[in-house]
């Protein structure tokens, strides 16, 4: 599995369940990595998503204990177990923080696009550079759209699973 996020230099991704910043280059990126393949995400990540409706393109996964409709291209999972028995090891883990913490260990790659700023965040992706295991294999950038600067950095499991 891989798992793709914007992070700000505290490893912030979120505050009141929205994205710290919207840089319309990376969302075509995110669009580009992802369609195609699975992404997994949480309730209230989809919540976010224009009219609550998954993402096009892509089998949406999402994890949720209380969700009863199951919208259109998509598959509810009620536990770790069933969407690990399920997920394709291709698929994309795209949010928010519960369930990137939960599904890291899963993990083989990390799509980090690195906002070069610090926002008021309360929501977090498992800072990398501090946890054993884990090396940067690619660096992109500094880029900048409307003021704001920020890179794409790749990391890899150093056991290469
Ligand atoms: N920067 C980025 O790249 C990025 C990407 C995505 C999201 N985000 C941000 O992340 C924040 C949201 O994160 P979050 O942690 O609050 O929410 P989340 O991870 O999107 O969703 C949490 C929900 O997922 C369900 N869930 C999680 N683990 C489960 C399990 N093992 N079994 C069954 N259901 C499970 C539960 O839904 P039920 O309550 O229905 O049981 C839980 O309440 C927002 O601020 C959002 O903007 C940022």
């Amino acid at each position: 599995m891989n798992a793709i996020v914007a992070v700000d230099e505290n490893w912030g991704i979120g505050r009141n369940g929205q994205l710290l910043a919207r840089i319309s280059a990376d969302l075509r990126r995110f669009k580009a990595l992802t369609t195609g393949h699975a992404v997994i995400l949480g309730r209230k990540t989809l919540q976010t998503f224009p009219g609550g409706r998954p993402l096009p393109g892509r089998e949406n996964l999402i994890m949720s204990t209380t969700m009863n409709a199951v919208p259109e291209g998509a598959k509810v999972f009620r536990d770790l177990d069933s969407l690990l028995d399920y997920a394709p090891e291709d698929a994309f883990v795209i949010g928010g923080e519960t369930v990137y913490r939960e599904l890291l260990p899963y993990c083989g790659k990390a799509y980090v696009t690195k906002i070069h700023q610090t926002f008021d965040a309360d929501a977090f992706f498992p800072a990398l550079d501090d946890l054993d295991g884990w090396k940067v294999t690619e660096t992109e950038g500094p880029f900048e759209e409307n003021g704001v600067a920020f890179s794409y950095v790749t990391y890899e499991r150093e056991d290469g699973r």
